[in-house]
């Protein structure tokens, strides 16, 4: 008998319709917000409670920066930011040659120790003007760095210790990258003016930043999101002159891109590799340059500006398997930052599978972020996400990937 035919026969429903189904308690990922004097704990979206990094090192750590103090503010007017930033910025320089940090690694290439003794003889001359102008009365009496709670050094210089013995060395990266290159058949084809300007900043970034894994990290991540602004810009232009419509989706994976990227940064930064003054001057101006190079190359070939990205995705996942493979033990001891679990545990991972054209035809990955290791495994396995999308963006195969997420399968 039917169940309407039953119930219009003044039968009783069958037992199965009134049998309710388990209750179901889905936790909310979020943070749980530390009393004074504790580390910070994160509830993931199983409801797992993961300990956090006690400590932020970065330049901004507690207000200015992603899930911190002023987060989503709109800024003051451009007059006075730039005010701010060059009163606070000024202090900071002046401390980088009056005070200079005593943690710092001195490097074993040849170039870059020359490197190293000259900025370090440049710094002290600095330093010794500065002091002179002090005395003279010209500039204004230097502080000293501010000293920490001490809690906060206990923790602080337990995870600095440890993050001090990190080690990536450019030999390991070349290794690196000639077995990918092997296991692939042959390296990608780019033209001489994609493939200079690609060695010339590998050359940069292996000799100013020898001995300085974070550094180099959060340099490489700073310059890395550059591009996706520059093609973003671009399919701006070309929407509002009426020249090319159909980029809207397009925007939106390197705006996805993009905001992977800007996590991958700030993870750097909690880390303590914008700390040095020079490394975010030199890092923030050479960005601005970068910017506009990029500019020009999707202007005069979007193929070529996609050809040149992938080369530095490329890079950026050999750089971080070769770092993967000499620190894992080391990693796998240290909590992860608390900007890593925002981004990797979430509720709403706010555009993560957006990114992953290359991987739309598979279950959306939803990595473990447990360790220090985790949160490096997934930059590495982002950055390989990235190449997949900079072929398909040469191949014209990107319409494909973006038709395939339509018929995407559920979550891990
Ligand atoms: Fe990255
Ligand atoms: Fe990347």
């Amino acid at each position: 008998m039917l169940a309407a035919q039953r119930l219009r026969a003044g039968a009783a429903p069958p037992r199965r319709c009134l049998r309710r189904a388990p209750l179901r308690v889905r936790a909310v990922a979020a943070p749980i917000v530390p009393q004074p004097g504790e580390c910070p704990l994160f509830q993931d979206r199983e409801g797992k409670i993961i300990p956090a990094m006690c400590a932020d090192y970065g330049f901004r750590s507690g207000s200015g920066r992603l899930y911190q103090e002023s987060y989503g503010e709109v800024p003051k007017d451009v007059w006075q930011l730039a005010k701010d930033n060059f009163r606070h910025e000024f202090v900071q320089m002046r401390r980088s040659t009056r005070y200079p940090p005593t943690d710092l690694v001195p490097p074993s290439n040849p170039i870059a120790k020359a490197l190293y003794a000259a900025s370090g003889a440049v710094a002290s001359g600095f330093g010794s003007l500065d002091k002179a102008l002090e005395e003279a009365k010209v500039l204004a009496p230097l502080e000293p760095p501010p000293t920490l709670s001490a809690l906060e050094t206990k923790e602080f210089k337990q995870i600095r210790a440890t993050l001090d013995t990190l080690q990536l060395d450019a030999a390991d990266v070349t290794a690196v990258e000639q077995r990918r290159i092997a296991a692939a058949g042959g390296d990608m084809q780019s033209p001489l003016w994609v493939k200079l300007p690609f060695y010339a900043l590998c050359w940069v970034l292996d000799v100013v930043y020898d001995k300085k894994p974070i550094e180099k990290f959060w340099v490489l991540e700073t310059v890395a999101r550059i591009p996706y602004f520059a093609y973003i810009s671009i399919l701006h232009l070309y929407e509002s002159l009426g020249f090319w419509r159909a980029g809207a989706e397009l925007r939106k994976i390197h705006f996805a891109e993009e905001w992977n990227e800007m996590h991958h940064l700030q993870i750097m930064e909690s880390l303590g590799g914008d700390r040095a003054w020079f490394d975010r001057f030199v890092a923030e101006h050479a960005a601005i340059l970068y910017y506009w190079v990029l500019i020009l190359f999707y202007l005069v070939s979007p193929k070529m500006a996609y050809n040149f990205m992938e080369r530095v995705e490329h890079h950026a996942a050999d750089t971080y398997t070769a770092f993967l493979e000499r620190n894992a033990s080391t990693l796998a001891t240290i909590p992860p930052p608390l900007v890593a679990l925002h981004y990797y545990y979430s509720d709403d991972l706010y555009l993560f599978d957006e990114f992953q054209t290359g991987s739309r035809h598979t279950a959306p990955r939803r990595p473990r972020c447990e360790t220090l290791l985790d949160v490096f495994n997934n930059i590495r396995d982002d950055e390989n996400e990235h190449v997949k999308t900079m072929i398909a963006c040469q191949e014209s195969t990107i319409a494909k990937d973006i038709a395939a997420s339509q018929q995407r399968p559920s979550p891990k």
